[in-house]
């Protein structure tokens, strides 16, 4: 068995507590990362001339060969592999023999998993703006194809006023745009490099940083060695993202779950993305929706989990910090499937104009009626209450506000006239919000422009 440390030891690891202490069972994945940033370091010690060029060399060609058995899936983890870094200087020295012992000098598994983490979630955020991208795509090209329909808008969950499906559909575009910015912003912290930190205080060895940051690609190094090795802020702002990324899906996941109902039926889930009941033969759930709101519930258990276990460290690397990577990876796995999930749903999706348009309720023109007396003079919170008057009168009556005929609207205000009705269309109310950002054709198409010149950059 190869230990990294067990000089001062005289008696061996309890069988229990050694399996506590493994992370190997999760880090493992942070091998290509780790093979990296040891190719990186080898060069630097060579630099530093610490180790010889033949040395450096050796180091590399040994790696590369351990690079190629992990691709190929050929890397042979050990019983007792503490954790990646152990396992890849443990073969490291059966393929090369004792050099392989060089490659630790002035390096601590506390820089080193830090760099590998950095770099492999910088790996991992390259995918995840391309999910985030293609999600908005999908939005982009239902918004383009039903840019004429109009749905009830809701707010509280009642009909509040006419929207176009588009408007809607993009509002989603526009928090996941705020996404892929607040991912842009997190890199820029992410990017720095903690090689060449130690264990805690730093590398006396004159390990060249700005070197091994430029071999890694980071944008810099870090200026404090106590800081570095036991930063963990990257991650928490990741895991913050991951949430809000979370939060916009699973209200996404939600109106849709909503809107497919059978009490609503506006849209309609492909075949592909719903499952059916094992009792009941007529069902057709929307089990990718509910998975998609379920597992945001994880992903803020992980941002949370990984709060909790920062609370109260004493400064620099505690062990505690290894719980750092599970609920990292979680999140980013739920987020491999969420997002493109998400997309599927959305490309295959449905609509219905016609249930949509047999379900809006006229009632929502009454802000459109109000307007109406506005502007033949009438002061808003007048024109407000007394259309208020006139919603009582159709709902006692049953009737739709069109139906309802002019004498009886002049007996509320003699400000009507005949040409109230040509305002009490949901087309015309939609169109007549033209501000910008607002639910009008020529403002739909205007922001769907907007976000696509934005997607483009
Ligand atoms: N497996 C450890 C982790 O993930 C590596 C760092 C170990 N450092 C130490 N000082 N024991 O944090």
């Amino acid at each position: 068995m190869t230990q990294l440390w067990g000089g001062r030891f005289s008696g061996p690891t309890d069988a229990l507590m050694r399996q506590f202490n493994n992370s190997i069972d999760f880090d493992v994945r942070l091998w290509e990362a780790d093979i990296d940033g040891s190719i990186a370091y080898a060069k630097a010690l060579a630099k530093a001339e610490v180790i010889s060029l033949a040395e450096a060399t050796l180091l590399q060609d040994g790696l590369a060969k351990i690079r190629l058995e992990f691709s190929e899936g050929r890397f042979e983890l050990n019983h007792g592999d503490e954790d990646i870094h152990t396992a890849i200087e443990r073969r490291l020295g059966k393929l090369i023999g004792v050099v392989a012992g060089k490659l630790h000098t002035g390096r601590s598994r506390n820089d080193q998993v830090a760099t590998d983490t950095r770099l492999w979630l910088k790996r991992q955020i390259v995918e995840l703006r391309q999910q985030l991208l293609n999600l908005q795509q999908a939005i982009i090209s239902k918004a383009t194809e039903y840019i004429d329909v109009i749905m009830p808008g809701y707010t509280h969950l009642q009909q509040a006023q006419p929207v176009r499906l588009s408007h809607w559909l993009l509002s989603y575009g526009w928090m996941l745009q705020r996404d892929k910015e607040r991912l842009e912003d997190l890199t820029r912290r992410l990017d720095v490099l903690p090689l060449g930190s130690g264990a805690i205080s730093g590398n006396p060895l004159g390990i060249d940083r700005h070197f091994l940051a430029a071999e890694l690609g980071f944008a810099a190094i870090s200026a404090n060695s106590m800081d570095a090795i036991s930063d963990r802020d990257y991650l928490l702002e990741f895991l913050s993202w991951a949430a809000i990324v979370q939060i916009h899906l699973s209200r996404l996941a939600e109106d849709l779950i909503i809107y497919s109902s059978r009490e609503f039926g506006f849209v309609e889930l492909a075949d592909g993305y719903s499952t059916g009941s094992s009792l009941m033969p007529q069902k057709k759930n929307p089990d990718s929706l509910e998975l998609i709101r379920g597992k945001t519930g994880r992903v803020i258990g992980d941002l949370t989990g990984l709060l909790c276990t920062l609370k109260g460290l004493p400064s620099t690397y505690n062990k505690d910090l290894q719980e750092d990577k599970e609920p990292l990876f979680d999140t980013v796995d739920t987020l491999n499937l969420t997002l493109p999930i998400a997309s599927g749903v959305i490309l295959t999706l449905k609509v219905k104009p016609e249930v949509i348009a047999a379900n809006m309720d006229s009632l929502m023109l009454a802000t459109d009626l109000a307007d109406y007396l506005v502007k033949k003079g009438l002061p808003f919170r007048e024109a407000h209450h007394l259309v208020g008057k006139i919603v009582q009168h159709a709902l006692e009556l049953g009737q739709p506000l069109k139906a309802i005929p002019l004498s009886t609207y002049q007996q509320f205000s003699p400000l009507f006239e005949h040409d109230v009705y040509d305002g009490l269309t949901f087309s015309h109310s939609a169109d007549r919000r033209v501000s910008p950002g607002g639910t009008g054709q020529t403002a739909v198409k205007e922001q769907l422009e907007q976000l696509q010149r934005l997607m483009a950059c």
